[in-house]
């Protein structure tokens, strides 16, 4: 086969693929050419456009260690992770819905009793947070565990200072009590900006968009015979609550940060200056109702949206 022209030129390379053995690599491989080629007939670029695009791609891959994920960036900027969230998580009535990762979770966090302080060296208000751990019928889940992890009160993760703050802060792992209940006090997180050093804030910047995610909290959630939960509290009201540059928002996610005035706070601390709390109850998908979706879709059960961790 020879002389092919813009039409001829997809299934041209979609038959040499036609000896592949394995049934998903055929469809991915053949999709992928499918629509590659339509964008191409779409936009038409010129030599100079196609260039700029391997170029694009080959900084991205460049700006990539063990610490920073721009292609993941780029799947998040481009809605691709929430797509990927939205195929393996769809909504369960009562469930808590999940949302994405994001790059700043570290493996092995700092684990904490109930109740103690995880802000570390953090700048910011006073937060106390508590909720419940939960399955669908309502049994609490002793012993979950509840891995969080927030930025501080300007808008910096602990992993972007750690020199200046001498280690971990507003990060730690804890375990639910009987009640399938956890507490702890932190920092209010901000909002804050993706990473815009590299190729994806370029794009940002070309899209004329803004590179900020609302006030959150992160939340990941384990317990035996559930799928783990991997989602965030959103802070009510936040002014890029409605425009996040990930996409990763939803209504069920979004909780008041209450402003408390100084006093008493729910632990029995005493506070001289005033504080925000945080309520949320946590319901999780027990795995059974995953594995059921997976032979649906005929692919395997997935965690979570994958997840760059630095080390
Ligand atoms: C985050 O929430 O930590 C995050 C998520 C996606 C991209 C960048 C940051
Ligand atoms: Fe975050």
């Amino acid at each position: 086969m020879r002389n092919f022209d813009e039409k001829t030129i997809t299934d041209a390379v979609i038959e040499r693929f036609s000896q592949c053995s394995d049934a998903r690599t055929k469809q991915i491989s053949e999709a992928l050419v499918r629509h590659l080629h339509n964008f191409i007939r779409e936009i038409r670029p010129t030599e100079e456009e196609w260039a700029y695009g391997i170029d694009f791609l080959t900084r991205t891959g460049q700006k990539c260690d063990d610490k920073r994920q721009e292609f993941i960036l780029l799947s998040d900027v481009l809605g691709v992770s929430m797509l990927v969230d939205a195929i393996n998580h769809p909504p369960m009535k009562g469930v808590t819905e999940s949302t994405v990762f994001g790059p700043f979770y570290v493996n092995d966090p700092p684990q904490f009793e109930l109740g103690q302080n995880l802000a570390g060296n953090f700048e910011g208000d006073p937060m106390f947070i508590e909720g419940s751990v939960s399955s669908p019928d309502g049994k609490p889940l002793a012993g979950a565990s509840v891995d969080v992890w927030h930025s501080d009160g300007i808008g910096n993760y602990d992993v972007q200072q750690l020199d200046k703050l001498g280690g971990f802060a507003g990060r730690g792992l804890l375990k639910t009590d009987a009640q399938g209940r956890f507490r702890f006090w932190t920092i209010r997180p901000v909002f804050y900006p993706v990473p815009t050093d590299g190729p994806v804030g370029e794009l940002l910047r070309a899209q004329g968009r803004h590179p900020f995610r609302p006030a959150h909290v992160h939340f990941m959630l384990r317990a035996p015979g559930y799928e783990r939960l991997v989602t965030h509290v959103f802070g009510a009201g936040d002014k890029y609550i409605d425009s996040d540059a990930v996409f990763g928002v939803k209504d069920s996610l979004i909780r008041e940060y209450i402003r408390k005035p100084a006093g008493t706070a729910p632990d029995g601390t005493k506070m001289d200056k005033p504080y925000y709390y945080l309520n949320f109850d946590f319901v999780m998908r027990p795995a059974a109702a995953a594995r059921e979706r997976a032979k649906k879709s005929k692919s395997e059960p997935a965690g979570s949206t994958i997840a760059y961790v630095p080390k």
